[in-house]
């Protein structure tokens, strides 16, 4: 591994401002960390950002595990061509990721009590220390608006969008999402033949905290019955008509799928741990269960539940993940070249270009139930539980 020059002032030494320091060769040397949720291509676009980096003689510094890495010198690590090779069909991420360190409100452990503690004067004077020219930020919502304030504090910043849940504003689509897209239309191919041979109902929850994308988009590719999303509340009545009209034509089987945020109507989400105890945002899940039990009170069939939970983010990324990723990275060394800090790389139609990080975080990019995604769904004869 190269030497970093840094890790001598990561114990409290001289750091260069910069490579040209000393030396009169002017270069610069970035930052990158992945936070939030792991998703496939995470690696993908570290190479990404290591490769073109290093093409224009840059130096690259790898933080582990998130804005947590600024507060430990040992997660501060040199990458070079060789840390990101072979990388590229690799899941989760070579630097480690973490959603509990958000430096605005870090959790530490004072008098046997958890506090969350604003670190970040602690994190800002890190990256000032490490002699970072500029950091990338491959996160989903809650990394970028961490990101968006550390901008205002003077750090400067570009943003990767990273969410299997594919709800950030302002991109045509995150990256990670197709592999999880892939995984919960593999899933719903297998469900099928066991729910025909069966004559059951089989329900599969799938991933995306409040946007519904997962389950729509694999719903139909999955040729789904019935799909429940959290921008469209369910009528359990309505559910469990089609699926007895389905009985009638012959069917006497029907493929579910549930979003975890999706919920009835007049009701609410089925919440596994509230936010502000050992997690710091609400964890969803468990309404698979809950549909299931709702649905056998008004339907004579059996039911089955399968919950797909973190398969749906783990194992190599797609071929388009994977090149999506990749050219992400690109973009966003190209961004910090031209100093369009606070900006995300983002994918509009075919081509890679850029947003304010403050458009893609304003709010949730959720599905439109009146949208035409929903409407070529129902035309498909998919219930959607309205
Ligand atoms: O945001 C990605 C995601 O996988 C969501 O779909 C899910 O609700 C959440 O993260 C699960 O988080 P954790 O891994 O902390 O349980």
């Amino acid at each position: 591994m190269e030497e970093l020059g840094a890790v001598i002032f990561l114990k409290g030494g001289h750091v260069p401002r910069s490579f040209s320091e000393g030396g009169g060769q002017v270069s610069k040397r970035i930052g990158i960390l992945t936070g939030g949720g792991d998703c496939p291509g995470l690696n993908a676009v570290i190479r990404g950002v290591v490769k073109s980096a290093v093409g224009r003689g840059w130096k690259v510094v790898g933080i582990e595990d998130g804005f947590d890495g600024f507060l430990h010198p040992e997660k501060c690590r040199c990458l070079g061509l060789e840390e990101v090779r072979g990388i590229l069909p690799l899941g989760g991420t070579i630097l480690g990721t973490s959603n509990r360190g958000n430096p605005f409100a870090f959790p530490m452990v004072r008098e046997g009590k958890v506090e969350l503690v604003d670190v970040s004067d602690e994190v800002c004077s890190r990256i000032k220390h490490l002699g970072l020219t500029a950091l990338v930020v491959v996160g989903g919502d809650g990394s970028l608006k961490i990101a968006q304030e550390l901008m205002r504090r003077g750090v400067p910043i570009v943003g990767v969008p990273k969410t299997i849940d594919n709800d950030l504003l302002e991109t045509d689509v995150t990256f990670g999402y197709n592999t999880a897209l892939e995984t919960a239309t593999e899933a719903l191919d297998k469900l099928h033949s066991t729910a025909e041979s069966h004559h059951r109902v089989m329900v599969l929850e799938v991933m995306g905290r409040y946007a519904g994308w997962i389950a729509l988009e694999s719903g139909i590719a999955g040729g789904a019955d019935v799909i429940l999303v959290p921008e469209i509340p369910y009528d359990i009545e309505k559910v469990s008509q089609a699926i007895l009209e389905r009985g009638r034509r012959g069917r006497r089987f029907s493929v579910v799928v549930v979003a975890e945020g999706a919920f009835p109507k007049g009701g609410g989400r089925v919440v596994k741990e509230a936010a502000g105890g050992k997690s710091v945002v609400e964890r969803l899940g468990g309404v698979g269960e809950a549909f299931s039990r709702e649905l056998g009170g008004v339907l004579e069939m059996d039911i089955r539940v399968t919950v797909l939970g973190h398969l749906q983010r783990g194992g190599s990324p797609s071929t388009f993940d994977r090149c999506i990723g990749s050219r992400f990275g690109v973009k966003a060394v190209e961004l910090i070249e031209s100093e369009a800090f606070g900006h995300m790389v983002c994918l509009k139609g075919r081509h890679i270009t850029s947003v304010p990080i403050e458009d893609a975080i304003r709010s949730l990019n959720l599905i439109d139930p009146g949208g035409e995604m929903v409407r070529h769904a129902e035309a498909l004869g998919i219930m959607l539980g309205r």
